[in-house]
């Protein structure tokens, strides 16, 4: 990948972060060792994409805890959980957030003095982001396999490099798939309220040499009616244990014309996605972000002064939509079953 999302300086203990709100007319980063900023960060879509936003927050944990003056870990523990709370509760719906956050906890139980723990938690954060690497590539290799050379394919909102620590979930396919030789063409849905389709996921492949083509989201029947999408593929938040799957607003959408034009429809997620806690999508908390966002974009608004506004920022696709659930494990079939992860088959 050209671009890297998220990066740690060692040699200035700060994060690094694309400013993705300002893509893809300005290209800025945010160097931080606040986790305030983090928080912030996550909060306004600077950085964004389940697995982006798991990475982010366990650095903002290692920032937050080198940020403490503490000597003794009992009160330092006490501080970095309520740091922790926060990164937490910033954004509800995607789970590798808070599945993050968990594990840097996790190890922060087990350190018995301020200075290991630091090490320990930083180790941690680095592995996170590595591992997170390793299964959108594994992601790409299993799931390059659906496609063949000129197939063309739809996807929604931005799970590409910019939505992970590596090169995407939804996105993979398409670059391994390229990376063999396949010639694959991507109808890139534009994805309102908040653009990510027309702003990064055009972007970033073009910028990996992609042929892409933008929509409208309103058009997505139309190119499928036509006969130009052979498969749908798009990322996910969460993942129910049944297969129901949580994703940008407007994937439900996709899913139901998918399914009535005969396309098969994918889901591509890391199982940091999966939320075997939930039997079905029907638990899985919704952000519901402004009205601001849906009653304009950027500084320029579109609706007339006092309307009433509805500003969901996910939907879940029911598992019986979905073809197959792409998982760094393989590819997944129904009827889905992911209550034991471990041993998923
Ligand atoms: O609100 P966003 O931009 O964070 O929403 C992102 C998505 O819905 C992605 O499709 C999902 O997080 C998967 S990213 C690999």
């Amino acid at each position: 990948m050209k671009i890297k999302t998220i990066e740690w300086l060692t040699d200035q203990g700060k994060v690094k972060l694309i400013d993705q709100t300002k893509l893809p007319h300005t290209f800025e980063y945010i160097v931080t060792d606040d986790f305030r900023v983090m928080c912030d960060a996550i909060l306004r879509l600077a950085v964004r994409g389940a697995p982006a936003i798991g990475v982010a927050g366990a650095y903002g944990v290692v920032i937050g805890a080198n940020s403490l003056k503490h000597k003794e870990i009992g009160s330092f523990r006490l501080d970095l959980r309520s740091i922790m709370a926060q990164l937490r509760a910033v954004r509800p719906t995607a789970v590798n957030l808070a599945w993050a956050i968990d594990r840097m906890g996790r190890v922060l139980d087990k350190q018995n003095d301020v200075e290991s723990a630091r090490t320990a938690l930083l180790r941690e954060a680095l592995a996170l982001h590595a591992e997170d690497e390793a299964m959108c590539r594994a992601i790409g290799e299993h799931g390059a396999g659906l496609l063949r050379d000129g197939m063309s394919i739809l996807t929604h909102c931005n799970a590409g490099s910019l939505a992970t620590g590596g090169m995407g979930t939804a996105l993979a396919p398409v670059y391994v798939a390229a990376e063999q030789g396949k010639k694959i063409k991507v109808f890139s849905d534009e994805t309102r309220p908040l653009l990510q389709g027309a702003r990064l996921t055009a972007f970033e492949l073009q910028a990996n040499g992609i042929d892409v083509t933008l929509i409208c989201d309103n058009m997505a029947a139309v190119v499928m009616r036509k006969g130009w999408v052979d498969a749908v593929i798009v990322g996910a938040d969460r993942i129910a244990a049944n297969g129901d799957a949580a994703n940008k607003i407007g994937t439900y959408t996709v899913a139901l014309l998918a399914k009535h034009h005969g396309i098969p429809f994918y889901v591509a997620a890391p199982t940091s996605t999966v939320d075997h806690s939930l039997t079905s999508g029907d638990s899985i908390p919704i952000e519901e972000r402004s009205g601001e966002e849906v009653a304009g974009f950027g500084n320029v608004r579109t609706a007339p002064p006092g309307v009433n506004t509805f500003n969901p920022a996910f939907d879940v696709t029911p598992h019986e939509l979905i073809a197959a659930i792409i998982t760094e494990k393989g590819i997944h079939r129904p009827p889905y079953n992911f209550h034991d992860i471990a041993n998923l088959k």
